[in-house]
């Protein structure tokens, strides 16, 4: 019977399962949608049990028409940054996840900078002190329901992302993957483990958090994924953004790759930690000794498609249609929900939609949505050293006309693979490899096969313009943000 390798993904908006075989096809795939509330403005939350229970209903459709016993082992990768808080006696979440695109803690942030926390901050983390990240979420949980921190020093209640959430609840270990726990702003890239100093300047005691480990583990076996019988070993966990990054081969110096998702991000790896300004240092992944990335995120990319379909009352796939054939007519949209990330790390931003008139449609406003992604990607890219191609994932993806519009803007080739559920296969690749399935060889061959590669074709004036109209529009929402 051939070996096959379960890949799950749980991302903000669905969980996604692939199984693998050998040769690295996929040869069966399914999904759960997950929800999302946003019970104030700034605020964004998801139901934890939700997650888990989306992870066991794409598990088991994918599995259906297979022999489960084939599952060799399973490669996790998930959305970063949320925050799940619950009870270590029952295993129960005590509050709502707080999302990664929450913004409860600006306030708070804001008054640690003026601290003067900002520098310690980014040179241990490697992130700027944003409310992005988990730490201010893991503050904002424990405030409501352990003020005195006296449950969570005793190791009752316990914070973890949600690699750390989803893996205590299907082995009952508590561990969180390195990588993911750099995003937490709790983490000393130098060291690799929780450092003394932000635990205390957060309020976050240590005895809440999981022990972290590399990305292959050990991260023991799942107990109770149905069909799969007991004992299947999770081989391999990463980050979603970091297991896209694997999925292109992404351990070649020169590589950068922009995931076009819920929000956006641009990595590459990069030899030590250390960069500066728009950026963020992180850990890739480790399989010992870690990885360390260079990340830029974009908040609002295909969240910004989705509202602006929910609004005008029709399907993602009718509102990319009406985008790829239209002209935005003049307008301009910013999507700055929730603030700028990079590389503006702007949470006072405002969103803006500008150059409207009566004239204007859903075309023009899908368009101008479809633009503003690419725009915020460009945005990065000039602020990075010069690249020449970018590698590009994600559900958005599907749209050439996004793919040939990022081409135009950023004076890039885009490299487009095969398929676009690359967390999946990137943790699949990393979960292989230590069963000994293929080679970093035989990956960097896979990476580069049946790439569809877009190619600048605008003039400079139209860029120019393109440009400028862009870049008034990001001015406003900063001015009217205060
Ligand atoms: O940093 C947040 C990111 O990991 C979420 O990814 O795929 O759910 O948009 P996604």
């Amino acid at each position: 019977m051939e070996s096959l390798i379960l890949a799950i993904d749980q991302g903000t908006s669905s969980t996604k399962a692939l199984l693998i075989n050998t040769a690295g096809e996929v040869v069966a795939r399914a999904s759960a949608p997950v929800s999302q509330r946003h019970p104030a403005p700034g605020l964004a939350e998801q139901d934890a049990g939700e997650l888990l229970g989306s992870v066991r209903d794409a598990v088991a459709a994918c599995l259906r028409g297979f022999d489960a016993q084939a599952v060799a082992g399973i490669g996790l990768s998930t959305q970063r940054e949320s925050v799940v808080l619950w009870d270590a006696a029952t295993g129960r979440p005590v509050a709502p996840l707080i999302s990664w695109q929450d913004q409860r803690g600006a306030v708070r942030a804001a008054e640690l900078v003026d601290k003067g926390y900002g520098d310690l901050v980014r040179r241990r983390t490697g992130l700027p002190l944003d409310p992005m990240f988990s730490a201010l979420k893991m503050a904002a949980l424990l405030d409501r329901h352990d003020p005195a921190r006296e449950r969570s020093k005793r190791g009752e209640l316990r914070l973890g992302t949600v690699d750390a959430w989803l893996l205590t609840s299907l082995t009952g270990g508590f561990v969180t993957e390195i990588g993911n726990a750099s995003r937490t702003q709790l983490l000393d890239l130098g060291t690799g483990d929780w450092d003394e100093e932000l635990l205390e300047i957060f309020g976050v005691p240590r005895a809440a958090l999981g022990r972290v480990v590399p990305s292959t583990g050990p991260f023991g076996e799942a107990g109770d994924l149905a069909p799969l019988p007991a004992g299947v070993p999770v081989l391999a966990v990463l980050g979603d953004s970091h297991a896209a990054l694997f999925a292109h081969a992404g351990w070649r110096p020169g590589v950068v790759k922009a995931t076009y998702g819920t929000g956006s991000s641009v990595m590459t790896v990069a030899g030590t930690c250390g960069s500066a300004g728009a950026v963020c240092d992180t850990i890739a992944w480790s399989t010992g000794r870690p990885t360390f990335a260079q990340e830029a995120n974009i908040r609002s990319s295909g969240r910004t498609l989705t509202w602006l379909a929910d609004l005008l009352g029709i399907s993602m796939d009718v509102l990319v249609d009406l985008a790829a054939d239209a002209d935005a007519g003049g307008v301009t949209l910013v999507p700055a929900f929730g603030g700028l990330g990079a590389p503006w790390w702007d949470s006072r931003a405002v969103p803006v939609l500008a150059g409207f008139d009566f004239g204007t449609g859903r075309a023009q406003l899908a368009r101008a949505a479809l633009e503003s992604v690419a725009h915020q990607v460009d945005d990065v890219l000039a602020a990075m050293p010069a690249v020449d191609r970018v590698f590009a994932d994600g559900g958005l993806t599907r749209s050439g006309a996004l793919m040939q519009l990022q081409a135009d803007l950023s004076v890039v080739e885009v490299a487009r693979p095969r398929h676009h559920e690359l967390s999946a296969a990137g943790v699949a690749d990393l979960a292989g490899l230590g069963l000994g399935l293929w080679t970093t060889g035989d990956l960097e061959e896979r990476a580069d096969t049946g790439l569809e590669v877009f190619t600048p074709a605008w003039s400079d004036e139209r860029r120019g313009a393109a440009l400028a109209r862009w870049h008034e529009g990001l001015r406003t929402a900063r001015e009217l943000g205060g």
